[in-house]
């Protein structure tokens, strides 16, 4: 029988040179799209954080295929669910984080009274590359107090460091698919 990981990553879609020649792009949106798939996908992160000792106060997404998973597991675990946003669309008062890009920078915020100091937040997001976003993500909800106990993602890219530097950093991670 095929193990949830291997199961799911069949249902992982890789598009050539997309965005650009030479990116193997690993597309989650099948995983989606088939509810029984959809279903393994959402479950195999509920399972872990339901135990005692592993749910979190919060669940926190990254912008924007995190809020797709963020939201569905939130809802299941019973708790609420907070948005990290690409800078200018949260419209109260935020605190932001900017981090650095191949090319350029990105800026991500959050709203300030999304989280409480002491809270345990799991941070979601659908893939982990060179971890610079999760990474900001976790900055921000730390300038409020809170702790981010796990990060979480379908699909890591080990060979992009992003995981490793995480875990370095005190993030422990959970992911379900690898690709070399
Ligand atoms: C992708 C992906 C992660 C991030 C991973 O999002 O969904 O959020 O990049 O890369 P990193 O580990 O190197 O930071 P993208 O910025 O393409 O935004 P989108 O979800 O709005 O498409
Ligand atoms: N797939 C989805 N998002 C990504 C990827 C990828 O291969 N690389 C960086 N962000």
């Amino acid at each position: 029988a095929l193990s949830v990981n291997d199961y799911l990553r069949q249902h992982i879609r890789t598009v050539p040179d997309w965005p650009s020649a030479g990116v193997q792009f690993r597309d989650i949106t099948p995983l989606l799209q088939d509810p029984k798939v959809f279903r393994v996908l959402i479950d195999a992160f509920v399972h872990r954080y339901m135990d005692r000792g592993m749910r979190p106060d919060v669940v926190a997404g990254l912008d924007a295929r995190g809020f797709i998973l963020g939201a569905v597991v939130a809802y299941e675990l019973n708790v609420g669910f907070v948005p990290i946003r690409k800078k200018g669309k949260l419209p109260f008062t935020t605190v932001e984080e900017t981090y650095e890009l191949e090319y350029g920078s990105a800026t991500v915020e959050l709203h300030t009274d999304a989280v409480r100091a002491g809270d345990r937040v799991l941070l979601i997001d659908d893939l982990i590359a060179t971890g610079g976003t999760m990474m900001a993500g976790k900055k921000l909800l730390e300038k409020l107090g809170a702790t981010v106990f796990e990060g979480a993602a379908i699909v890591d890219l080990p060979e992009l460091g992003g995981s490793a530097r995480l875990r370095a950093g005190g993030l422990p991670l959970y992911t379900l698919v690898d690709f070399a």
